[in-house]
């Protein structure tokens, strides 16, 4: 709509998770090495999590598609609230295998020859749970089984799990205890700060072709401020932005301008409700201990927060 009107060849702010628009910060990079590193190092279990919005599904997309030339099968399981049976034929038909029969024990015992094949076959295989905070207790049970799928040696299967704060709660109940102790990876995704809001902005903006700022400095502090640095309210005050800009015809867009979107998208400057779990700690990834990379929960989670 207004893409011209701003000499833009392509749309700068769409809310879709699109891998190309990933914007690397400093968390960013370190949670995309934390879940390459848990792939490719057959570490069993890797955990993806961070507030709503805050990029977990650009970042899944951009690590499998960093696997692209490299022998890699995955199986994209983007909404988890299935039965048992219905989640393992998913996942068999995501990695290409036609269930010979529906029952629990048949498709494991294909899943199960499949992986020993691709294992062979020098191949890792991934099973990557998107809102993984919707899994039910008893397929939380049957995915940590699915771990035991393994040579003496080595994991046959990789399995993310990704999710907002509501999953690291669930890992955190005593009976998922099993689970946790098996987790080797934990990543996490996490708001802007006030100068990445600028710079995230500025590079969308780029991205899209455009050669000049269009949003003014107190403009972009003021989208900050309404958006937390939540990438996806960020762009959906941009998108709404532009559009009122376009509508009136003014090439900047001014904190006047934000300030009157904000208040018709019922935004509030006051922080909103972002669990302690999810900013926890200095709200980094847990991925660099001494060796640089780190280890598991720990069976609890008390050294996670405080760090
Ligand atoms: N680092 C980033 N660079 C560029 N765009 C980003 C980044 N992080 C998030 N976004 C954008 O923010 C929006 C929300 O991202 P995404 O859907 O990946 O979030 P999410 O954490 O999976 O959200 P949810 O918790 O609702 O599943 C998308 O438009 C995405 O492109
Ligand atoms: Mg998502």
């Amino acid at each position: 709509m207004y893409n011209s009107f701003f000499k833009l060849h392509s749309s700068p702010f769409g809310t879709s998770p699109d891998p190309r628009f990933l914007y690397m910060m400093p968390h960013t990079r370190e949670a995309l090495a934390c879940l390459e590193y848990g792939i490719s190092a057959r570490k069993g279990f890797t955990v993806l999590t961070g507030e709503v919005g805050t990029g977990k599904t650009t970042l899944l997309k951009r690590a499998l598609a960093s696997f692209n030339n490299r022998r890699i099968s995955t199986a994209f399981v983007f909404n988890p609230r299935l039965e048992v049976l219905d989640f393992l034929e998913f996942v068999l038909a995501d990695f290409g295998i036609q269930p010979a029969n529906r029952t629990k024990s048949g498709m494991l015992l294909q899943l199960n020859r499949w992986l020993i094949e691709r294992f062979r076959m020098e191949e890792t295989c991934v099973v990557v749970i998107d809102e993984a905070q919707n899994l039910s207790w008893e397929l939380l049970e049957e995915i940590r089984l699915l771990t035991n799928l393994e040579t003496s040696s080595e994991k046959l299967l990789q399995i993310v799990l990704s999710g907002q704060p509501e999953l690291e709660e669930k890992l955190r109940h005593p009976s998922v205890r099993q689970l946790r102790q098996r987790i080797a990876l934990w990543c996490r995704t996490q708001p802007l700060t006030e100068n990445q809001t600028h710079a995230y902005v500025a590079e969308r903006l780029r991205l899209a072709g455009a050669t000049r700022p269009i949003f003014t400095g107190d403009a972009l502090n003021l989208i900050y401020r309404y958006s937390h640095g939540i990438p996806r309210v960020i762009n959906l005050l941009c998108e709404h932005s532009l559009i009122v800009a376009y509508v009136e015809q003014v090439q900047e867009v001014s904190a006047e301008l934000v300030e009157g979107v904000a208040s018709e998208l019922e935004l509030e400057t006051q922080p909103f409700l972002i669990s302690p779990v999810a900013i926890g700690g200095s709200g980094r990834g847990n991925f660099g201990e001494t060796s640089g990379l780190m280890t598991a929960f720990e069976g609890d989670t008390k050294g996670r927060q405080d760090r």
